[in-house]
């Protein structure tokens, strides 16, 4: 098995191993490249649904999706992602998934079922080397700092994707289930002990230790820092090809250049804990 790094901060593609079989030796070996490089990609997998699941539980349990969750459906589930000329593209913007929820996803496994034959690539960035390019003044500040993040902004989406009267039948219901819930805005990772912004976007509402305009301020700084292309990696989709991503020290956008060209994945994810 080959890790081949594919930027300075991180991500790494992983060649030499058929995840559609891995041996327990390889997924160790791939799970310690997820913790060293953050993200890591498999060429041309040729996995289908089943595939995809089996291998991403082999790294931990398959989430129940929130939103399928609360209509009674206990399978772990896939949330597949289509932008066309009658879905846009949404989710062009830095966040980490899930967020709105006490424990949010560990990682998320993504496969490329239809690619434009131009744009629609994806990006992350490296929370870790993030925080770490901060000062130390300014890690200080942040390391005592909590975040409120709700699904305002998630319900927003599906009724721009939806209609607002198919949401409302459900987005109560959601909203009872996952009430804000407050984070870290330095979380700590549980595996690697690095430090890392845990941003989480659209679903971050304020900081709770700061008045509104102080807290807005420093949401506009960090999001011009995380913006900067040294902490970030990119990935030229080719169908059939698997991210992996540690959700716990990364950011992601989905970029919305192919559109009104259509773009499908599939993403899945497993169990996280609380974030500290
Ligand atoms: C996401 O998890 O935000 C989707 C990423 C993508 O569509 O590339």
């Amino acid at each position: 098995m080959d890790v081949v790094p594919l930027g300075g901060a991180l991500g790494a593609e992983i060649r030499g191993v058929d995840v559609r079989s891995p041996k327990d030796d390889e997924v160790a070996a791939i799970r310690e490249a997820l913790l060293e490089n953050e993200v890591v990609f498999f060429r041309d997998t040729n996995l289908d649904d089943d595939g995809h699941l089996a291998f991403a539980s082999r790294f931990g349990k398959p989430s129940v999706f929130p939103l399928f969750a609360i209509q009674g459906e206990t399978a772990p589930t896939f949330q597949t992602i289509i932008d066309g000329p009658e879905s846009p593209p949404s989710a062009d913007y830095w966040h980490t998934d899930v967020t709105w929820t006490a424990e949010p996803p560990m990682a998320a496994f993504l496969r490329a079922t239809l690619v434009p034959d131009r744009g629609g690539d994806t990006m992350w960035g490296s929370m870790t080397a993030a925080y770490d390019a901060l000062s130390d003044r300014m890690r200080v500040f942040c390391d005592g700092l909590t975040v409120r993040h709700d699904n305002t902004s998630f319900i927003r989406g599906l009724e721009r994707k939806m209609g607002a009267d198919a949401v409302a039948s459900f987005a109560n219901k959601l909203r009872e289930a996952y009430p804000p819930v407050e984070h870290p805005l330095v979380r700590t990772h549980p595996e690697t002990g690095r430090k890392a912004l845990m941003w989480g976007g659209g679903f971050m509402r304020e900081i709770v230790q700061l008045a509104k305009d102080e807290g807005e301020a420093l949401f506009g700084f960090l999001g011009r820092h995380i913006d900067q292309s040294i902490f970030h990696t990119r990935w030229r989709w080719r169908v059939g090809d698997l991210a992996i991503w540690d959700e716990r020290s990364t950011v992601h956008r989905a970029l919305g250049d192919h559109f009104p060209r259509a773009r499908e994945v599939r993403r899945c994810v497993i169990d996280g804990d609380r974030p500290v």
